[in-house]
């Protein structure tokens, strides 16, 4: 049996694993990674947490399943996306901080470029639009606000790298900058018809092609680790989506999956055709594993599990993030109240980058159980609004929703999400289906791949009870209130 250690460094943690084929893994060993908000949109990691948080996690995992790393087959890394770092090729050094996905200091940037006129071509070309969110506005920042950094990566001197880049680097000892093709699909450079780093959309945005690692398919070769001890290889990179996509075995044109994280990320497997949104998608890589470009429409909703921290850590509204379930079911509705929790700013099917987060329609008599329950149907109620935006640009008709993430645990907000978009949620038993996705891609690389199914015959299934009229009618009160705060800084 071929085992794997995966590597899950996403936005509040970094997580280890090992795997084996079969989809049975030893404890997740996770490490909190630090998050930094230094002014009001600007969101950092330390790049050096990120690795040794990363580094501690892998060390740990090996040590809890016993594993020597010759045991191993490989190693899989897949991580937060978008995040962006920049470091010395000759000293390893970061020139700043990691910038988080979550940022939104690059609003004016945006509008710059948009004013431009470069909305089209980003669109044809990479499948996103102009938003804070993608790495070449952070790129660009780094480079314009630290001093020389500009001159020093036109000279070839800096490394630019999403998170998968930085940890390829410093597990090989900085021997190799590479990111796979779903990371690069993130940053706003990559042709995703070509399948490489696009010329005209670097110049035109100022990033010069000299900071850019190598792309390679999610399942290669990357590299030999040279820091856990013994003979391991990198063998398969992907973003926790397009992993978590591929982990729940949606490989065929029509799959859909939610990850209910920090964020929710919704993806849609679109095959081998590159479906352009019409209704505020996105189009993206998933994972390549083979000479095909495969594609995923994707509606990415900035804020969903982070409410629910926002209202543990900031509010104080309880203590333990599982505490939300039974105080938002102490009510049997939210008594008029909506959270619209853009405190990033809106993502899809809005892109607001200025909308900023409200708390509507409380009265007197409104207590934390309806507040917390808003919090919940938030969550569902962003992911309902993509999943319909979805099934019309891909004129298809969703007829089951298979989810994971940490938010996925709570069974309230799993009923809201199958009550509000009328149609069964399947939560398999073992939601780590991003950590799985990536030992699976490795799997392919070394020829040891079994299946990607995450054959789960214990999945709790929730089935919609809410009738469509009352949910027509939460999603239209749920739209006013998102008209209110757009727009708002
Ligand atoms: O695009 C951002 C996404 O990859 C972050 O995922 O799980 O770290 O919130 P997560």
């Amino acid at each position: 049996m071929a085992r794997f250690l995966a590597l899950d460094q996403g936005s509040s943690s970094s997580r280890a694993a090992v795997f084996d084929t079969d989809g049975h893994h030893t404890a997740v060993v996770q490490k909190p990674l630090p998050v930094r908000f230094p002014r009001p949109g600007w969101v950092e990691h330390d790049p050096a947490e990120i690795w040794h948080t990363q580094l501690d996690a892998a060390r740990d995992a090996l040590l809890a399943g016993g594993s020597a790393t010759l045991e191993l087959s490989g190693i899989a890394i897949t991580n937060q996306r978008e995040t962006t770092l920049v470091w010395s090729r000759r000293s390893g050094a970061p020139i700043g901080p990691a910038i988080s996905w979550q940022d939104r200091r690059t609003v004016d940037w945006c509008e710059a470029r948009r004013a431009e006129g470069l909305a089209p071509l980003v669109r044809e070309r990479t499948g996103l639009v102009i938003d804070p969110y993608f790495s070449a506005g952070k790129i660009a920042w780094l480079l314009d606000h630290l001093p020389g950094a500009r001159q020093l990566a036109e000279a070839g001197e800096l490394a630019f790298g999403t998170v998968d880049s930085w940890l390829i680097w410093k597990l090989t000892n900085g021997a190799v900058h590479a990111t796979d093709v779903t990371n690069a699909s993130r940053t706003m450079l990559f042709n995703l018809e070509r399948g490489a780093w696009d010329p005209e959309l670097c110049e035109r945005l100022r990033i010069p092609m000299a900071l850019l690692p190598q792309v390679k398919p999610s399942a290669s070769y990357y590299g030999d680790c040279e820091v856990l001890g013994g003979n391991v290889s990198i063998m398969g990179v992907a973003g926790d989506q397009q992993a978590a996509l591929f982990g729940h075995g949606c490989l065929l044109p029509g799959q859909a999956k939610n990850t209910y994280g920090t964020g929710c990320f919704v993806l849609l497997h679109t095959g081998e055709e590159a479906v352009a949104s019409k209704h505020g998608l996105l189009t993206t890589r998933a994972a390549q594993i083979s000479r095909l470009k495969e594609y995923a429409l994707e509606g990415a909703v900035f804020d969903a599990g982070s409410v629910v921290q926002w209202l543990r850590d900031e509010v104080r509204l309880f203590t333990r993030t599982a505490d939300i379930e039974p105080l938002a079911a102490s009510v049997p509705d939210t008594g008029g109240v909506v959270l619209v929790p853009a405190f990033n700013g809106l993502g899809s099917p809005y892109w607001d980058p200025s909308a900023r987060a409200g708390l509507l329609g409380m009265t007197r008599g409104t207590s934390r159980a309806h507040i917390a329950r808003a919090a919940l149907e938030s969550i569902a109620l962003q992911s309902t609004e993509v999943l319909l935006a979805m099934q019309a640009d891909a004129a298809t008709k969703l007829t089951e929703l298979v989810v994971d993430g940490g938010a996925s645990a709570n069974n309230l907000l799993m009923q809201m999400q199958a009550d509000l978009l009328g149609v069964p949620v399947r939560r398999p038993a073992n939601i780590e289906a991003t950590a799985f996705g990536a030992a699976s891609i490795a799997a392919h690389t070394t020829g040891t791949f079994q299946h990607a199914e995450n054959q789960d015959l214990d999945s709790t299934v929730f089935q919609p009870v809410m009738s469509r009229d009352e949910a027509a009618a939460r999603l239209d009160r749920w739209r006013m209130a998102v008209g209110r705060v757009g727009g708002w800084a």
